[in-house]
């Protein structure tokens, strides 16, 4: 699995295939594939999608790929996607009440990434009487205590056989929850006076994390099953900014580093997790952006992707890897302000962290279309600027592009899934389920 000079191969700039001269062919395939559709609409293109697929499991090189649910947020597309290769194995959810809903449609080895104070759900959790193998995340102690007196009051519920797997509670009681630890994977250079990485879990050094999973395994009520420790800043943060050559350098010098930390620090910290925890089921890092880097520990049993699927725009930034984009949406023309301008309805699909340009939609087709800087992507109209804007007619549509992966399918009841020039089938995101978990 390891591969001599991985990090340093993985972080060399390389010539991107590029989109810009397939896209009008592209496009053109897919308003021959909708035609008969009235937009606002979004569309998975499956030829790219399943390209992308194999582009994941190539760069994970036989690690397994937890899929990121919240990047995905169709459950037809997470059960083909799982079903379609073996390489494909659990759901990395992003709420509690969304696992549980997954499990109810027959999912398995699902794990919650983000940590849970939904008592209601934990106590359904405690409640089941299957093994859905949900697992939740925790970082602290107090989320322990949460999860325990939020199960306490858990119904009584035989465990099938009599005989209690190991760490569960004896017959008769609720079954122990699984956990899962989170560790930072951040990386503090100058003795933790800079800090570069998300803020999420508090637990950096290995000691600290195996003091939780001691703390754990002191509970009756819990059991530890898995460890994680996302990378954001190298998964989630595109090394080769547009226009910015020097900072995609600079970048791209600090992954390397914080890659080469975090490789010796993950594997101390699961020696240390595994003396207090030997059945462990599994070590889980990573995302889209970090793959191969990933992958390439041997401390780490698999690797979290999502957005990769879909590739957004985010993931037009990155060296090591381009994704086709497969889930775009259409708009229609409805107005014509003036010379050099359209306006569509809808749009203003933005995406989550930091409010700048890169979290907007891009217009892609026609070509040579872009957002106004004062309007940007409105909430009932976007106004769309260009020469090209003087080629389309009213009743004509625009397709763009989201900056991340999952949020569309917050925008729309439906995904049409589009094979060579038509549309083969339509299915329901999770809102079109009637669900909106987060
Ligand atoms: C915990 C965790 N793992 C993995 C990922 C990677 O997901 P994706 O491949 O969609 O970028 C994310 C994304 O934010 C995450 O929060």
């Amino acid at each position: 699995m390891r591969r001599a000079g991985a990090s340093a191969r993985a972080f060399a700039p390389r010539r991107r295939a590029g989109y810009g001269r397939r896209v009008s062919d592209h496009l053109a395939r897919l308003n021959r594939a909708t035609a008969g559709l009235d937009p606002p609409f979004a569309v998975v293109d499956l030829d790219a999608y399943r390209a992308n697929a194999r582009d994941l499991l190539r760069r994970a090189g036989g690690r397994p790929i937890r899929l990121a649910s919240k990047s995905i947020r169709c459950r037809a597309l997470l059960e083909r996607t799982l079903a379609s290769d073996d390489g494909f194995r659990g759901t990395l959810a992003f709420t509690l009440p969304e696992a549980l809903w997954l499990a109810d449609r027959g999912l398995r080895d699902l794990c919650v990434a983000y940590p849970t104070a939904d008592r209601a759900a934990l106590r359904a959790l405690a409640e089941r009487d299957d093994d859905a193998g949900i697992a939740v995340m925790v970082d602290d102690v107090a989320q322990l205590d949460l999860i325990e007196a939020a199960v306490a009051g858990a119904g009584a519920r035989a465990v099938a056989g009599g005989t209690a797997p190991a760490g569960a509670k004896p017959a008769g009681g609720p079954r122990a929850i699984r956990v899962c630890i989170e560790a930072d994977a951040g990386w503090r250079p100058l003795g933790g006076r800079v800090r570069i990485g998300v803020k999420r879990s508090p637990l950096h050094a290995p000691a600290q994390v195996a003091a939780l999973a001691r703390e754990i395994a002191s509970r009756p009520a819990l059991r530890l099953v898995g460890l994680m420790a996302y990378e954001a800043q190298i998964a989630g943060l595109g090394d080769r900014p547009p226009g910015r050559p020097l900072m995609g350098a600079v970048l791209r010098a600090v992954q390397r580093a914080s890659a080469r930390e975090l490789a010796r620090r993950r594997a101390e910290i699961v020696a240390a997790v595994r003396e207090v925890a030997p059945d462990l089921e599994y070590v889980n890092g990573g995302g889209t952006g970090s793959i191969e880097l990933t992958a390439a520990e041997p401390a780490v049993t698999e690797v979290a992707a999502g957005s990769g699927l879909y590739g957004p725009t985010l993931f037009d930034a990155y060296t090591r890897f381009s994704p086709r984009p497969a889930a775009l949406f259409a708009l229609p023309v409805v107005r014509r302000p003036g010379r050099g301008v359209v306006a569509a309805l809808g749009g203003g699909y933005l995406a989550s962290g930091p409010a700048d340009r890169a979290r907007l939609p891009r217009p892609v087709l026609p070509a040579g279309l872009r957002l106004d800087a004062r309007e940007g992507a409105g909430e009932v109209q976007t106004p769309l600027l260009g020469a090209a804007a003087d080629a389309l007619a009213i009743g004509d549509r625009v397709w763009l592009r989201h900056a991340k992966a999952g949020e569309l399918c917050e925008r729309f009841d439906a995904l049409h899934l589009v094979e060579g020039d038509e549309v083969v089938e339509t299915v329901p995101t999770y809102r079109g389920e009637g669900c909106c978990f987060l």
